[in-house]
């Protein structure tokens, strides 16, 4: 017991927390139009928090329709006199200027990233500012190649794109909307996430460090309303979405008939899929970097299970022994493995769906784990003994929460895999490559990964089908979104 005891506390880690002077918050943000930070026309604000502790961060202007029409005019006229008519290749100097811009400042944004948004430090350093960057250094590379890039030989940008985000990779996800559109000649209103808006600030600040000219890059930072009001703005010729099922759908309607070019990226619940042939510990791995990465809060998290039944208890044992070793705790913890959940609002909706898995006779478990008291917090969850008929097998929960079926054969796999209104990842955990190709042939899924997951990569194009949206989002078939052939 005593050599037990002593060696656990050999083995525990001192705090490491990275400092947050790097970053100076300031207590007012306006919008960023015309190139110029102002109030919003009526002065409302809301108040962004740090979902680790509960302190409001900052108060940020909120757009309504009188701000959303500014911007989008702003917008017009940018893309009109300067950035539709500029030379491709001027248009990508700008665009490596704010790659390099964000790699000199990758620090102060990382920090401002999990600060408001919950999120370990040690993933907002290591793949959202980083994969942010890469994006605007992939897509500056195209702006003066798009003639050779398969859309005819003059493709056109399309106009004013406007552009509604989310909040589980706030700065990531400006990137991936912002990068080609910009390379392609169109100027943006971009509207972040309600809770996460402060790096989309900071990019604009890095905008105006870069010179971006006035209008080509607008930001209304608010709730749905302000997002609502963009959808519907008559002077906006495309919209890109990336959120919720339920507000895509509203927005497809919204958009109907407009004339506006659309593409969405919504939910998921994606199947991981393991083999008995595949090696445990690389799967284990997988599965943990699949459901547990950025508190699970991922549009593509391998938040299915599937386990062959042969190897389900080996891998289950490991499984548990792995979350084991995990950390919960302070985001700017360098050692820290699971951050806060980004909300009150998302971690009652966990709450609710992980209460529904009990009730309806799944079994829950999570390894012991002392919860902050203060912040929004969810251990990282497994439910085991769950069927295709319940809530937590079929609704998306984007939490720490994975549920575990089992399968003996590879057309069971497929089917339960295949039994989701959603269609945007799954993965495969094999050693036979034949069984890959033929598993990636039948699963309904934007994305395939194999022994691996959550792998991203800018000339990638990842999107999905059915009620997990349409269009698709890097690579060439990205900057297809953004040009008229
Ligand atoms: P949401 O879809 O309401 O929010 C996403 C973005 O859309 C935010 O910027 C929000 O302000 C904006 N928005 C809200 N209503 C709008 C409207 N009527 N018109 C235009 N824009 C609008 O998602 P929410 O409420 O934050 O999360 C709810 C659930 O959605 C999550 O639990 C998760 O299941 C899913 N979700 C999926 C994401 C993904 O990456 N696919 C990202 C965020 C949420
Ligand atoms: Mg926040």
């Amino acid at each position: 017991m005593q050599g037990e005891l002593a060696a656990r506390t050999e083995w525990d880690y001192a705090p490491a927390p990275e400092s947050r002077e790097i970053v100076s918050i300031a207590p007012e943000y306006g919008l960023f139009i015309d190139g110029e930070f102002v109030p919003a026309a009526d002065g409302r604000q809301f108040a962004t928090v740090n979902p680790a502790t509960e302190e409001p961060l900052a108060q940020v202007a909120d757009a309504g329709d009188a701000d959303v029409d500014r911007a989008v005019a702003a917008a017009r006229t940018a893309y009109e006199r300067v950035w539709g008519p500029m030379p491709g290749a001027e248009r990508a100097k700008y665009l490596y200027r704010i790659a390099r811009l964000l790699q000199e400042r990758s620090r102060e944004f990382a920090v401002l990233e999990s600060l408001d948004n919950g999120k370990p430090i040690s993933e907002s350093r290591d793949v959202d500012i980083p994969l942010a960057a890469a994006h605007f250094f992939y897509h500056a590379g195209w702006a003066d190649k798009l003639e050779h890039a398969g859309f005819g030989p003059s493709p056109r940008p399309i106009g004013v794109a406007g552009q509604v985000i989310p909040w589980n990779f706030p700065l990531l996800m400006a990137a991936w909307k912002l990068a080609p559109a910009l390379a392609a000649g169109n100027t943006c209103v971009l509207k972040p996430a309600e809770t996460t808006p402060l790096t989309a600030l900071l990019l604009a600040e890095v905008c105006q460090q870069a010179g971006l000219p006035p209008g080509v890059l607008n930001v209304t930072t608010g709730a749905g309303p302000t997002g609502a009001a963009l959808v519907a703005h008559p002077g906006v010729d495309k919209i890109a979405f990336t959120g919720s099922t339920e507000v895509g759908k509203e927005i497809q309607r919204a958009v109907a008939g407009t004339g506006k070019r659309l593409t969405l990226e919504l939910g998921g619940k994606a199947a991981n899929i393991v083999f008995d042939d595949a090696p445990v510990e690389g799967a284990v791995e997988g599965i943990v970097n699949g459901i547990y990465f950025n508190q699970g809060h991922v549009c593509c998290a391998g938040s299915r299970l599937l386990v062959q039944e042969s190897v389900a208890d080996a891998v289950l044992g490991r499984l548990r022994d792995r979350l084991g070793t995990l950390r919960l705790g302070d985001p700017l913890d360098k050692n820290t493995d699971i951050g806060a959940i980004n909300s009150r609002q998302q971690l009652d909706k966990i709450r609710k769906l992980s209460d529904a898995g009990e009730a309806e006779g799944a079994e829950r478990w999570s390894p012991p784990c002392q919860l902050p008291e203060r912040g929004y917090w969810f251990p990282p969850t497994v439910f085991t003994g769950v069927s295709q008929s319940h809530r937590i097998a079929q609704e998306e929960i984007f939490g720490p929460v994975l549920s575990v079926l089992t399968f003996r054969t590879p057309d069971e796999a497929v089917a339960k895999a295949n039994n989701t209104p959603y269609g945007l990842s799954a993965g495969v955990w094999t050693e036979k490559g034949s069984r890959i190709l033929w598993m990636s042939q039948r699963l309904r899924a934007g994305v395939v990964w194999a022994n691996t997951y959550n792998r991203f990569d800018p000339t990638s194009p990842f999107g999905g089908y059915r009620e997990s949206g349409f269009g698709r989002e890097g690579g060439r078939h990205g900057l297809a979104a953004y040009v008229n052939a």
